[in-house]
C-alpha cells in the first residue's frame, strides 16, 4: 500500500512528508486555492525539493480541451520536471489528451472519477493511475466500494498497468474500505491521517511503557545502559 498527501501546504509537507511513510503528493486547483495566490511553478519546485525525486508528484491541469490540456501538460513537465504525473479529469476531451500524452511518454493520473465507465475508459486510454473520488461518489449515492472493486478486478483480469489511487476522503473509515476493495494507493489530507494518532489509548500505552521501564531499570535509555 502507498499513502500520499492531498495537499499543497509547504509547512505540512515539510513537517510530515519525510517523517511518515508518504509516497507522494497530489493536488488540484481547489487544494491550491487553500494556499492563496501562489507562484505556481516555484511552489511545485519547492514541493519537489522537499520530497525528492523518488516520491511521486501529481499536478492537475486547469483547461478543458485536448489541445489546451496538452499544452499545460508540456508546460508542467518543462517547468517543474518530467517525472510529474499530470492529473487530467476524465472527460471526453480529457480521454483524448490522456491517449495522446501517454503516446508521448507522459506520466498520467486520470482524475475526477465518479463512474465505472470513466475509470475503465481511462485504463484503456493508458492512464498510469485512476483516481476514483470516494466521498464525492458517496455524496451522490454511488457505490464507491463496488466501483473500486470493479476497477481492481478489471486491472487483474486484463493485466492493465494502471493503478488505483483512491482520492476524496473525509474519514479513516472511508480510507480503510477503499483499501479493502483494492485501491493500491490512497491520497488523503494530512489532517485526516494525523487523526489516526489522536487516540488517547496510544499516549497512555506509551506513557505506561516508559513508567514501567523507569520503575524497573531506571531513568536511563537503552543506548546509555
Ligand atoms: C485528489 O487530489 C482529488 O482531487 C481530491 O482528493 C478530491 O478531494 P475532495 O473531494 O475532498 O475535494
Amino acid at each position: 500500500m502507498k499513502y500520499l498527501f492531498d495537499t499543497a501546504n509547504l509547512d505540512l509537507i515539510k513537517t510530515y512528508a519525510n517523517k511518515l511513510p508518504i509516497y507522494g503528493i497530489t493536488t488540484n486547483p481547489s487544494i491550491i486555492k487553500k494556499e492563496g495566490k501562489i507562484d505556481f511553478f516555484a511552489h511545485f519546485k519547492e514541493i519537489r525539493k522537499i520530497i525528492g525525486q523518488k516520491k511521486t508528484l501529481h499536478v492537475q491541469i486547469t483547461t478543458n480541451t485536448c489541445k489546451e490540456i496538452m499544452l499545460e501538460a508540456k508546460a508542467i513537465c518543462e517547468k517543474i520536471d518530467k517525472n510529474v504525473y499530470i492529473k487530467i479529469p476524465v472527460t471526453i476531451e480529457g480521454l483524448e489528451a490522456i491517449s495522446k500524452l501517454k503516446k508521448e511518454g507522459f506520466n498520467i493520473t486520470a482524475t475526477a472519477i465518479y463512474t465505472k465507465m470513466q475509470g475503465l475508459l481511462a485504463m484503456e486510454a493508458g492512464a498510469d493511475y485512476i483516481a476514483p473520488y470516494y466521498n464525492r461518489m458517496q455524496n451522490l449515492d454511488i457505490d464507491s466500494d463496488k466501483t473500486i472493486l470493479t476497477f481492481a478486478n478489471t486491472i487483474e483480469k486484463y493485466n492493465y498497468k494502471t493503478k488505483i489511487l483512491a482520492a476524496s476522503f473525509k474519514n479513516m473509515g472511508q480510507v480503510n474500505r477503499a483499501i479493502e476493495n483494492g485501491a493500491q494507493e490512497i491520497t488523503l489530507s494530512p489532517e485526516i491521517m494525523l487523526e489516526a494518532f489522536k487516540n488517547p489509548s496510544i499516549d497512555k500505552a506509551v506513557k505506561d511503557f516508559y513508567q514501567d521501564w523507569v520503575k524497573t531499570i531506571g531513568d536511563i535509555s537503552i543506548d546509555r545502559l
